[in-house]
């Protein structure tokens, strides 16, 4: 990367970072690992807390800073990601959780599907001024226009993420396409106000230009950091997104049914490779049956029924590379389809 030039957008400006690509918190699938991979190649990558332990964010929390090389008390150029629900189901311990923020002294957190996302974002705000420590900067992920106007305008965030419906992962069941949506909220956004980021369906460079010339300041890509070998994901899933079709990504609550993930603020879903486990769920067959089935798979890593969640550009994802090719790939990409773009315009 030595050579390329730097894209310059006022997210990347924001984090000090050499391309606006972002890896997202993805629960048991972005660790310390792939989040340190993605920021030292010039992106910035996101732990997924999701449903863990203080022990186990702690474990990967010291895995990025061995990555990164950092010694304790420096800087950690990375954020941790959390669900709102998780967070809202014990606030003794969320509150324990989010205290590691401070104590590694991570450059970011990001808030996701909750009712009570306010009020953990005022937490981290005066735990952060508390400890006399730079601003942790707060991405929060909405899935409508009416959640970024409440994002950018009363919680103040710093970076707003706009998740479109085509996203891998958990998302809205009443999304809007990405590239409805967010020039909807970038036409709503004030001035002074927040880098937008979007995400959903993203698989290659061309996109993160595409999203740049609509005026985003940056792209989220979780599917394509799947197939690195440093994601959580096992081969046998990585495998399967190889080899799936985009028309194989669907909206559903089978797996979380199967798993028995529920509480899920209303209206949420997951987007994943379908398999048996949505037949049969698609089918109406009973809970108990599609659970037993699942945990059997479960203890196989039987594909054929276990949760591979991908978004709809998994159909172009052909090859499994090192997390720091991706981003570098992405970067060359996006730099030659920004130059191309500028020639269209005929110079007077
Ligand atoms: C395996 C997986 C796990 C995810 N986990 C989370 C999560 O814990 N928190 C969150 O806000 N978003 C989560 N997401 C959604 C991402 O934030 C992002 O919106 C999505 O990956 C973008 O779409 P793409 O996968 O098509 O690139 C997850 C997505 C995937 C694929």
């Amino acid at each position: 990367m030595a050579s390329t030039p730097a894209i310059r957008t006022q997210f990347t400006q924001l984090l000090d970072l050499k391309t606006p690509v972002v890896l997202p918190p993805m629960a048991f699938a972005s660790g310390g690992v792939l989040a340190a991979e993605v920021s030292l190649a010039g992106g910035f990558g996101f732990i997924g807390s999701g449903y863990d332990t203080t022990e186990k964010l702690r474990r990967d929390l010291e895995t990025a800073r061995t990555v990164l090389k950092v010694g304790p008390g420096s800087p950690l150029s990375i954020g941790v990601g959390f669900l709102g629900w998780i967070l809202d189901k014990s606030e003794a311990n969320s509150k324990e959780l989010l205290a590691l923020l401070v104590e590694y002294r991570v450059k970011a957190i990001w808030l996701a599907f909750g009712d009570n996302l306010s009020s953990w974002i005022q937490f981290v705000r005066e735990l952060n001024q508390q400890s006399g420590g730079p601003p942790i900067l707060v991405f929060v992920q909405v899935c409508s226009f009416q959640e970024a106007l409440t994002a950018i305008n009363e919680w103040k965030a710093d970076v707003v993420v706009v998740q479109g419906i085509e996203a891998g992962g958990h998302g809205a069941s009443y999304g809007l396409p990405l590239l409805t949506l967010l020039p909807l909220i970038l036409a709503n956004t004030p001035p002074n106000g927040p880098p937008i980021i979007g995400a959903g369906g993203l698989a290659d460079g061309s996109q993160v230009a595409a999203l740049l010339t609509l005026g985003a300041s940056g792209a989220v890509l979780g599917t394509r950091f799947l197939l690195s070998p440093e994601s959580l994901y096992s081969e046998a899933q990585r495998k399967v997104l190889v080899g799936a079709d985009s028309s194989q990504s669907v909206r559903t609550m089978a797996f979380d049914n199967a798993r028995g993930t529920v509480g899920w603020p209303k209206g949420i879903d997951g987007r994943g490779i379908r398999n048996a486990t949505v037949d049969d769920y698609d089918k109406g067959v009973d809970t108990s049956v599609i659970r037993k089935k699942y945990e059997e798979a479960s203890a196989k890593g039987d594909t054929d029924r276990i949760v591979v969640w991908a978004g709809t550009g998994v159909g172009s994802m052909k090859q499994i590379l090192p997390a720091k090719d991706i981003v570098r790939e992405l970067h060359e990409e996006c730099l030659s389809r920004l130059r191309n773009a500028s020639n269209l315009v005929i110079k007077e």
